[in-house]
C-alpha cells in the first residue's frame, strides 16, 4: 500500500468508473453478451484491467515534481515548445524591418498569449525606460500637455478586447496561394484585452480647437513612425494602453504606451506612443501615402482604407493540423470584422457550393476575434475543400477571392479578406489552394 500522502501517487488510484468504461466502446463484448451477470463482471474486470494496464505508472508520477519557485514568471510546457512566432525568411531584407506571425492554428478561443503576438516593426522594438517616456498632447489644443506615466496611472482606465490586424495580413495570397500554413497566411493578427485610458479623456484635458479634424501619433522607436488619426475616430474608442491580457505591454507590443484603434489597420497602432498632434489636416506621413496604399487596375491608389474588412479563417484543420482519422472531426476558425461584431460564419465542404452555418462560441464582441466551431463533423476519408465565410452586423459578406479581385485588381499588397481554401487530401493533409 502506498503512503495515504496527498504528494504521494495514489498507485491504486486508477480504477475505471463504469460510465467511463462504457463510453470506451467496451460494452457489449461477446462475454457480457451471454447474459450472465459473472460472465459480465468478470469481463468488466479483465476491461479495466486493461484500461489500467494502459494507463501506467508514468515516471512523473514517481518522483516529486518542480517546486514553486522553479519558474517565477512561467513559461508554456516544453512539450509546447514548437508554437512560437515564426517569420518567412524572403520577406524582408532586414529583421529589424520586418514581420513575424502569430501562431494561429495553435490558439483556442479568442485570446492571443502575449508571447506569441506576431509583431510589426518598422525600426526594431524599441527599449523604452517608463521612468523617461513622455506623452506630449499640442498642437491645435487649449493647453498642451506632457505626460508622464504616473500622471496617466492616476487616469480613469478601461480595459477591452480587440483585434490588431496588420493592412498586409494575406498579401502574399493576392495573385495565387503561396504560403502553407495559415500562421502564414492569416497570422498577421492578434487579439488581447488592452486596458488604457479613452483618448476621449486626454483630449479633453487638452482641449481641442473647436476646428481641429486630424491627430498626427508619434512613436518613440528609431522609426518614429506615424500616422494621420480622424478625430471622430479619436474621440469615439480609441485607447492609449499600458497593459495587454493583465500585465504591462510587452516591449515588442509597444511598452509602456501604446495606440489603440479599434477595428483600423494594425500600422496606425502607434507603439511606444511618444506625441500626439492636433491639426485640421492630415499629415501625408509615408505610412499614409507611398505604403498603406492600395493600387487599383486603374492605376490609381485607394488612400485612407482604414477600416479592416470582415474576414475568417478555419484554423483546425489546416496545414498544421491535418485530420488523422475518419469520423468524428472538429472544425474550427477565426472571424473578426473592423465594422463591428460577426454576426454569423458559414462553414463549406465542398469550395463554397453549400454552406453550414457555424455556431458562434461567445463572447461574440465588437472589433475582436470570434471563436467558430462546426460540431459532429464526421470525416469518411474523401477529400474535401474547406471554406469559411464571415457576415457582420453591418450585413457585409466575406468575399470569394475571385469577387475581390474583380474590384481590386492583383497589384493590391494590404486588405486581403477574401475567403480561404484548405484542401483537405484523402491521407488527411491540408494545402492552401486557390479555386478558379
Ligand atoms: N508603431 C511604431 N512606433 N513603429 C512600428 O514599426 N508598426 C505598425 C504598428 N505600430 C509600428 C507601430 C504596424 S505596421 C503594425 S501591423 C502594428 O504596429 C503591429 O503591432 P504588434 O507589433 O503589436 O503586432
Ligand atoms: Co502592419
Amino acid at each position: 500500500m502506498s503512503k495515504k500522502n496527498s504528494e504521494t501517487p495514489q498507485q491504486e488510484s486508477v480504477a475505471v468508473p463504469r460510465r467511463q468504461f462504457l463510453k470506451a466502446g467496451l460494452a457489449g463484448t461477446a462475454a457480457a453478451a451471454t447474459g450472465t451477470a459473472a460472465a459480465a463482471t468478470g469481463t468488466l474486470a479483465a476491461a479495466t484491467g486493461a484500461l489500467a494496464a494502459g494507463l501506467g505508472i508514468p515516471d512523473w508520477s514517481r518522483q516529486l515534481g518542480a517546486s514553486v519557485d522553479d519558474a517565477p514568471y512561467g513559461k508554456p510546457s516544453e512539450y509546447e515548445s514548437t508554437v512560437v512566432r515564426r517569420s518567412v525568411e524572403w520577406l524582408t531584407a532586414t529583421r529589424e524591418a520586418s514581420i513575424n506571425f502569430t501562431p494561429l492554428y495553435a490558439l483556442e478561443g479568442i485570446v492571443t498569449p502575449n508571447g506569441i503576438c506576431f509583431e510589426r516593426h518598422h525600426g526594431g522594438a524599441a527599449d523604452v525606460d517608463p521612468e523617461q517616456h513622455r506623452l506630449m498632447i499640442h498642437g491645435m489644443v487649449d493647453r498642451p500637455l506632457l505626460f508622464t506615466m504616473e500622471d496617466l496611472l492616476r487616469l480613469p482606465r478601461v480595459s477591452k478586447f480587440f483585434f490588431l490586424e496588420c493592412a498586409a495580413n494575406g498579401g502574399m495570397e493576392w495573385r495565387n496561394a503561396q504560403l502553407n500554413g495559415v500562421q502564414f497566411t492569416h497570422g498577421m493578427i492578434h487579439c488581447v484585452q488592452y486596458t488604457g485610458v479613452p483618448l476621449k479623456l486626454l483630449l479633453e484635458e487638452a482641449g481641442i480647437s473647436t476646428k481641429a479634424k486630424w491627430l498626427m501619433v508619434e512613436g518613440g522607436d528609431a522609426a518614429g513612425m506615424n500616422r494621420s488619426i480622424p478625430i471622430a475616430k479619436a474621440l469615439d474608442d480609441c485607447m492609449v494602453a499600458f497593459a495587454m491580457n493583465g500585465e504591462r505591454l510587452r516591449t515588442e507590443q509597444g511598452y509602456p504606451l501604446r495606440l489603440v484603434v479599434p477595428g483600423f489597420e494594425g500600422n496606425m497602432w502607434v507603439k511606444w506612443l511618444r506625441r500626439i498632434e492636433v491639426g485640421d489636416e492630415s499629415w501625408q506621413a509615408r505610412e499614409e501615402t507611398s505604403k498603406y496604399t492600395d493600387l487599383m487596375p486603374d492605376g490609381r491608389a485607394r488612400r485612407f482604407t482604414w477600416e479592416m474588412d470582415c474576414k475568417s479563417v478555419i484554423t483546425s484543420p489546416c496545414p498544421e493540423n491535418p485530420l488523422v482519422s475518419m469520423g468524428p472531426n472538429v472544425i474550427s476558425g477565426l472571424a473578426w470584422s473592423g465594422r463591428g461584431a460577426v454576426k454569423r460564419v458559414d462553414v463549406s465542404l465542398d469550395g463554397g457550393k453549400n454552406w453550414t452555418e457555424a455556431r458562434l462560441e461567445g463572447p461574440v464582441l465588437t472589433k475582436c476575434m470570434t471563436r467558430f466551431y462546426l460540431d459532429g463533423w464526421e470525416w469518411n476519408g474523401e477529400p474535401v475543400y474547406l471554406q469559411s465565410r464571415a457576415i457582420d452586423e453591418t450585413g457585409y459578406v466575406q468575399p470569394q477571392m475571385a469577387e475581390l479581385q474583380k474590384v481590386r485588381g492583383v497589384n493590391s499588397i494590404y486588405h486581403n479578406n477574401a475567403i480561404q481554401t484548405w484542401h483537405v487530401t484523402k491521407t488527411g493533409e491540408v494545402e492552401n489552394v486557390r479555386l478558379a
